[in-house]
């Protein structure tokens, strides 16, 4: 099989939720680059509406949605808008996140909700949606979360519960949605990031990670540094290329040895 068979996903299109910015945005352009048409939603349009014209200059069909991915009517309403624009979703990936930082003992429950919602809850949310429509078409796809290495062990450098414990129900989201998918071909994987800069660990006015951050990143990651956002292209391509078609449940690493200790 050529590279194209494997990996190519020309006339199939991608939805990218929580690609305004960060990795998501990174899915998206190694999903375009792949050949695939892609929708890309999120609460920032101007943002989506830049990528988007970035998508289109490699050659494919871009359509960018704003809505809130806590909102599920208007969740529902973007899954409509996109397949009525670019045809039926082949894959889905879920990268709309955030972290609530703040010691447990002290931690607001607003914040918790805040975070549940997005990271977790909304996650769920969307592959149902998604879900559905791919079963009553009677097609497989591929659901991709991004999840986090804090899925699997807490934070030895931040106090974030909220943020923990929504990554530890995205990985077994991702599982038990593999086991309840599988019969229809659909497969549900998450990529497990370590840390990468990006607008959820960049200090706005430094334009950086602050320094102790980014000194506890280099000594606990034994690559020695954090990632280059593109680095989570190769994985995302992988696990939704049409020839993986028997890899799912998994929950695979782009942590620079992280979770290798
Ligand atoms: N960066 C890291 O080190 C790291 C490590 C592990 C896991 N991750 C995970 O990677 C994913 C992407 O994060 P990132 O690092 O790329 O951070 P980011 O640049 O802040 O991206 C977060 C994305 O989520 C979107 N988002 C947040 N709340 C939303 C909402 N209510 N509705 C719709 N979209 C929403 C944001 O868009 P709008 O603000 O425009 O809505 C943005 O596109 C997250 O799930 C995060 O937990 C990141």
């Amino acid at each position: 099989m050529s590279i194209e068979e494997l990996f190519g996903l020309e006339g199939r299109v991608a939805l990218v939720v929580g690609a305004s910015s960060g990795l998501g945005a990174e899915c998206a352009r190694a999903l375009a680059a792949a050949g695939a048409d892609v929708a890309i939603a999120a609460r920032r349009k101007e943002r989506l509406q830049a990528l988007a014209g970035e998508l289109r200059e490699l050659g494919v069909r871009a359509h960018a949605v704003a809505a809130d991915a806590s909102d599920d009517a208007a969740m529902q309403a973007a899954i409509d808008e996109v397949e009525a624009e670019l045809g039926p979703i082949w894959t889905l990936v879920n990268s709309a996140g955030l972290s609530r930082l703040g010691r447990a003992i002290k931690h607001a429950r607003e914040k918790w909700d805040q975070v549940i919602a997005v990271n977790l809850t909304a996650a769920f949310v969307m592959s149902q949606q998604v879900a559905r429509k791919m079963i009553e078409r009677g097609e497989p796809g591929r659901i991709v979360h991004i999840s986090s290495v804090l899925g699997r062990g807490a934070s030895p450098i931040h106090p974030q519960i909220g943020y923990a414990a929504s990554k530890g129900g995205v990985d077994n989201l991702t599982r038990q949605l593999a086991i309840e998918w599988a019969s229809q071909g659909i497969t549900v994987n998450a990529i497990a990031p370590g840390y990468f800069p990006t607008e959820l660990t960049v200090d706005p006015e430094a334009g950086a990670m602050d320094a102790e951050f980014s000194a506890a990143v280099e000594r606990l990651t034994p690559l020695g540094r954090p990632g280059d956002p593109a680095e989570i292209r190769t994985t995302l391509l992988y696990l939704t290329a049409p020839a993986s078609s028997y890899v799912t449940g998994s929950i695979v690493p782009v942590d620079g040895g992280w979770t290798a200790w």
